[in-house]
């Protein structure tokens, strides 16, 4: 196995910003020598006065031993100029998003240090090719791209380019997990890992509002509190702010040469245009005013609690279904009738989305009272879920229906009868691009997985979701909203297709 960098090798760090004083701190808490160097005066000495204080909050909290964090913030030095960097062993580029200075910076850097010397850029979006295409040595270059705040963040991309070396590669994986991160391997693609496979966690979402499913308050519950996102999309949206979010989306997108699968919104296009940015201009999905009332999501009234309620098979919906029945003293009984129905009650039909809308769906089965419910990470603790009803479901029905789900503890949230609902298709659409990812060589399975948990935080790695979806159900999803809009953007990605006529899992 690949050694780590040894803690007596000198760690420079070139960019005094959010992201190269995080980096800093990182490697400098890690036990290394740290030159930070940044080309604004005084900017590295206080980035390490920054630091520091860190280290000292960190002992006052009893997270680090005094001693331990003196002596880390002893080890982080002001660099003046590039020859100071000459006794690195790495150094980290976190500077300005810029191809030329990027290779510019590089160039020069490779006149001063020695031929052993690693060469890290923390580019979020940049080609580590196209960087490297610069160098005399391309091979001894990689990217390590840290996610912020860097030292709060486990989560590192190795990002090899076309020329990099593997061993240079595995010795940064090596480091980064001697300096308490979680590594994983990312080829140099458009958006790496993370910021190519969350595109569906907006785009998705950003789809269901143009099309009027519901608003973003409704949407960002059901994300939460049925799909077990930590932020819904439109509140994430405007935290990270939308022109920081467009120009990812587009950049992704213009990197992939248009593919539809990352089209950018016109919606974000406006937010952007009309300088709604979201938290940081007091506006963008939401209205952050201290006078703004905070929107509710969108909740159906309690319904009277249905007599007659059937739950059909086994599946996870309607297992949970049956737990949370009982657990509220709800009387129901059991059918073993094989289909796709997860209960009934009152004349009324409720089945998990399988990527067609209602209406389509209370057709193709001569079901006309259908009423759709969304994807939950977990059914048994989920506390809302989105429901779409059928435009020939008849009120009493829908009625019926809803207060099945309400009689189980869910909060409902109703939706227009858009295809896939939200959960849904918004898992499924993540799975389709990490199983593209993984197709295209730019990771493995476990890497994809561990990259959006501990990247975005999401609750599951989207393969894994998959997996517990079940192939079948999540090709059907894509191959209904493939059907629907007609649009190559949903179009299964040939891993899904494989796993499922080879009847496999994603492992
Ligand atoms: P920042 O603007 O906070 O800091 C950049 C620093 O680099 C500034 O202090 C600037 O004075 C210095 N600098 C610019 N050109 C320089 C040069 N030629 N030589 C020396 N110093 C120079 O930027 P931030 O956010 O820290 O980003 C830095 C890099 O990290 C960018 O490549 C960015 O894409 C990437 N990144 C940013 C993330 C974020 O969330 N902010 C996340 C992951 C990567």
């Amino acid at each position: 196995m690949t050694q780590a960098l040894s803690t007596q090798a000198v760690i420079a760090v070139i960019g005094a910003g959010a992201m190269g004083a995080g980096i800093a701190q990182v490697a400098a808490a890690a036990g290394h020598t740290v030159k930070l160097l940044d080309n604004r005066p005084g900017a590295a000495a206080q980035a390490i006065a920054g630091i520091a204080a860190q280290f000292e909050k960190m002992a006052a909290k009893g997270k680090m031993r005094p001693e331990a964090a003196q002596a880390a913030g002893e080890r982080l030095q002001a660099a003046v100029q590039l020859a100071d960097l000459a006794d690195a062993a790495l150094v980290v580029e976190a500077i300005v998003e810029n191809l030329q200075v990027k290779q510019t910076l590089f160039k020069d850097l490779e006149a001063v240090v020695s031929e052993g010397c690693i060469l890290a850029s923390n580019t979020s979006s940049i080609s580590i090719t196209a960087i490297g295409a610069a160098l005399k040595s391309p091979q001894r270059l990689a990217g390590l791209h840290f996610f912020n705040p860097a030292p709060l963040m486990a989560l590192v991309e190795v990002v090899s380019g076309l020329a990099t070396d593997r061993a240079v590669a595995d010795t940064l994986f090596a480091t980064a997990a001697a300096w308490g991160k979680t590594p994983v391997h990312a080829k140099s693609t458009p958006g790496f890992i993370v910021n190519r496979v969350a595109r569906p966690y907006y785009a998705e979402a950003l789809r269901v509002l143009t099309e009027g499913g519901a608003d973003c308050a409704t949407l960002d519950a059901c994300c939460r509190e049925a799909g077990g996102f930590r932020m819904g999309p439109f509140e994430l949206m405007d935290m990270i702010g939308h022109d920081v979010n467009f120009a990812v989306t587009q950049s992704v997108w213009r990197a992939f040469f248009n593919d539809p699968r990352f089209l950018p919104s016109l919606v974000q296009q406006d937010l952007v245009d009309a300088g709604f940015l979201g938290r940081k201009s007091g506006r963008g999905f939401f209205d952050y005013s201290a006078s703004a009332a905070k929107p509710l999501a969108a909740t159906e009234p309690l319904r009277a609690q249905p007599n007659d309620i059937v739950l059909y098979g086994q599946s996870a919906a309607a297992q949970a279904l049956a737990t949370r029945l009982q657990a509220n003293s709800v009387s129901f009984t059991q059918s073993q009738a094989l289909g796709d129905t997860v209960a009934s009650a009152g004349g009324a039909t409720l089945r998990v989305t399988d990527g067609r809308t209602a209406a389509r769906c209370a057709f193709d089965t001569q079901k006309p009272n259908t009423v759709l419910m969304d994807l939950a990470l977990d059914y048994q603790t989920a506390t809302r879920l989105a429901v779409s009803v059928a435009a020939q479901c008849d009120s009493s029905a829908a009625n019926h229906a809803i207060g099945v789900l309400q009689a189980a503890g869910f909060a409902v949230s109703p939706l227009q009868d858009i295809p896939g609902l939200i959960v849904m298709r918004t898992v499924a659409m993540l799975a389709n691009e990490a199983a593209d990812a993984v197709n295209q060589g730019v990771c493995d399975t476990t890497a994809v997985d561990t990259a959006m948990r501990l990247g975005v935080n999401y609750p599951c790695g989207p393969l894994a979701w998959a997996n517990a979806i079940g192939i079948d159900k999540l090709s059907t999803v894509l191959a209904h909203l493939a059907q629907t809009y007609g649009e190559d953007r949903y179009r299964t990605s040939p891993l899904i297709q494989h796993q499922l006529y080879a009847a496999k899992v994603f492992s």
